[in-house]
């Protein structure tokens, strides 16, 4: 048997390997405490949930569910940038549902990258940027994501050579995993710098949601043009506690939407049509329970911030996402920090490097865990 090259070279996904480390903890008898994934712990409110058993219900709702997404979906959508962002949409050519979220973004890799055509990543980053490219046979170019930009990528840094090969460019903000937020001119330059050299903008913004303190997230499409050279990807998952369901967008770009539609129609058979109807109830209903849901993640967030200090650790408050990016103590190397954590505490905290070589340095600590056992996490970690 002989596996494909792209799949053979390239390293098991973070998290799959995370997951088997932590299991073997477990099936010693430890009670480990996971500070790793970004999974909301919280259910989505009654009516998403009445919204998708009253249509499983029905015998009409089992069979394929279509390739672009029911039109009622696509409005909702459309409803809900327009609401958000003031945006508008075109249901039928600027919006795509989505298997969630990271099947689009790995399927635009097909769309768009071929062997010698370089993906433009943040690092640190969601591994799927960087994995997509590979994936597609081309290659990717890390964008460093530093503290002293407020881990906003340097455009000015991208060798022009590297920045003719690409033809993706991956940014993510609220940003996972540093919690930074990105400004109206940091999009603004993002599209000058996208039409320069003629690459497509995927703006990945499933946290815009999230947010603590008062901040409203923008949509890069906000920014004048944007459409000519963005698409931005979005997600119920974090949104509206609905990561399991598998419900996420592509809007903006009327071309790349198509590009990645035609992937899309020769590798899945749509979204169970209950899911969709669900998402429509999530999209056009009630939102007042976000700002309260978004109020339970800042104390938590709030929690881990006060005892980090008590570990050697320090962290910028983030003002969005699910995570807080914490600086390991100097000189210490954060996935052995990770690994003696875990045993010894009984704490999981994912290393930096695992989003990236710039991680390193770091951890991300999430927020998607109940604040009494945040509180045992800190005791435990500053016992050790
Ligand atoms: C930055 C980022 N993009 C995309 C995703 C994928 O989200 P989903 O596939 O659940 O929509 C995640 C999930 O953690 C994420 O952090």
């Amino acid at each position: 048997m002989k596996i494909a090259d792209r799949i053979a070279n390239l390293p098991p996904y973070v998290f799959a390997t995370v997951e088997k480390k932590i299991a073997a903890q477990r099936a010693k008898g430890v009670d480990v405490i996971s500070l790793g994934i970004g999974s909301p712990d919280l259910a989505p409110p009654k009516f998403i949930i009445d919204a998708l058993y009253e249509s499983a219900k029905r015998p009409d709702t089992h069979g394929y569910a279509g390739y672009y997404g029911t039109p009622a979906l696509r409005q909702a959508i459309a409803q809900y940038y327009q609401r958000r962002f003031g945006v508008e949409l075109d249901p039928d050519t600027e919006i795509r549902p989505l298997i969630g979220s990271k099947e689009g973004l790995a399927n635009m890799a097909l769309a768009f990258i071929d062997p010698g055509d370089i993906a433009l990543a943040s690092d640190p980053g969601y591994p799927t940027y960087r994995m997509g490219a590979l994936m597609a046979g081309g290659d990717y170019y890390s964008m460093p994501l530093l503290e002293e930009n407020d881990y906003l990528v340097d455009f000015e840094a991208i060798p022009s050579d590297v920045a003719a090969k690409a033809t993706i460019m991956w940014l993510n903000y609220p940003n996972n995993p540093t919690g930074a937020i990105a400004p109206l001119d940091f999009m603004q330059k993002a599209v000058d710098f996208a039409r320069e050299y003629d690459i497509v903008i995927c703006y990945d913004n499933p946290y815009c949601d999230l947010t603590f303190d008062g901040y409203v997230a923008p949509s890069i499409l906000q920014i004048p043009g944007a459409k000519e050279v963005a698409v931005e990807f979005n997600s119920l998952s974090k949104t509206y506690n609905m990561a399991g369901w598998r419900v996420g967008m592509a809007v903006g770009n009327a071309q790349a939407i198509q590009a990645l539609t035609t992937v899309k129609t020769n590798v899945d058979s749509g979204i169970f049509r209950p899911i969709q109807d669900a998402a429509v109830a999530a999209l056009t209903g009630d939102q007042s329970w976000i700002a309260e849901r978004n109020l339970i993640y800042q104390r938590r967030r709030d929690i881990i911030l006060e005892w980090l200090p008590k570990i050697g650790m320090s962290a910028t408050p983030p003002k969005g996402s699910l995570y807080v990016w914490a600086k390991v103590p100097k000189g210490v190397n954060c996935e052995d920090f990770a690994i003696e954590m875990l045993e010894k505490a009984g704490v999981w905290m994912t290393p930096g490097t695992a989003f990236g070589k710039y991680g390193e340095g770091y951890m991300r600590l999430s927020l998607c865990v109940p604040e009494e056992r945040l509180r045992e996490a800190g005791e435990r970690l500053s016992k050790v």
